[in-house]
């Protein structure tokens, strides 16, 4: 877990994982145990790609229309752009706790993991979209906690055999969620401070403990 930074005085928390792990069923439980414990502090809760009335347009056809590897990956930063400018900046500036599903490490994942895009285009995509410059100095905005739900690409395809009308990604192959999952594992190795990796193969009782246990570790930097 990340500091603070005094230009954005809120807290950043993303939720991460290969479709099928079950994150989105642990959102609205892990936005109550924090509301319970910060009363005060109002609580954003946003989702990539998506959060802004032009990032949903641009959701629609990032999950519906085929395209080229490297499009898809500029329409994720083109709604990353529009969502830091109308959503996380303007929370994390007020002091707001900000929590997004899914963000950057989705897009490493994604799109250098799974599509093969080179990791030094996105690198730049990346810069471009989250620096921000403050008396010479660059602040990158990035999350201050990343929960990576962390599940087994067998796992995952049997929960996502259960949805019924799959979209582009969920309905891709076993080996493509396979080298998703291990750019996320080489991400949290990279940065260990950042993550909490939940194991996801755990009943959600289970998860929901350790979810729990998150929200009072952070409570010291909040
Ligand atoms: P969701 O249904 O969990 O919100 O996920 C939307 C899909 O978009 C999911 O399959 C992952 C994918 N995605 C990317 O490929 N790159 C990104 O940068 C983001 C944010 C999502």
């Amino acid at each position: 877990m990340r500091e603070r930074n005094s230009s954005f005085p809120g807290f950043f928390i993303t939720f991460e994982g290969i479709d099928g792990a079950g994150k989105s069923t642990h959102l609205d439980f892990f936005q109550e145990c924090l509301r319970a414990r910060f009363p005060e502090k109002k609580i954003v809760m946003t989702r990539e790609p998506g959060g802004t009335e032009l990032g949903e347009k641009l959701r629609q056809l990032l999950l519906h229309q085929e395209m080229h590897a490297e499009t898809e990956a500029l329409l994720m930063f083109a709604a990353r752009r529009e969502h830091l400018a109308v959503v996380i900046e303007p929370a994390l500036a007020c002091g707001h706790i900000v929590i997004c599903d899914r963000y950057t490490d989705s897009s490493f994942a994604y799109q250098v993991g799974g599509r093969g895009i080179l990791a030094h285009k996105l690198n730049q995509l990346e810069s471009w979209t989250i620096d921000r410059e403050f008396n010479l100095t660059t602040v990158a905005i990035q999350p201050n906690l990343t929960i990576l739900f962390d599940i087994s690409p067998e796992e995952a395809e049997k929960r996502r055999a259960l949805s019924r009308n799959p979209d582009k990604f969920e309905a891709l192959n076993f080996d493509f969620f396979n080298r998703v999952r291990a750019e996320y594992l080489r991400r949290v190795k990279e940065d260990p401070m950042r993550f909490e990796v939940i194991d996801a193969s755990q009943s959600i009782k289970n998860i929901q403990k350790v979810i729990g246990n998150i929200a009072t570790k952070i409570e010291s930097l909040i």
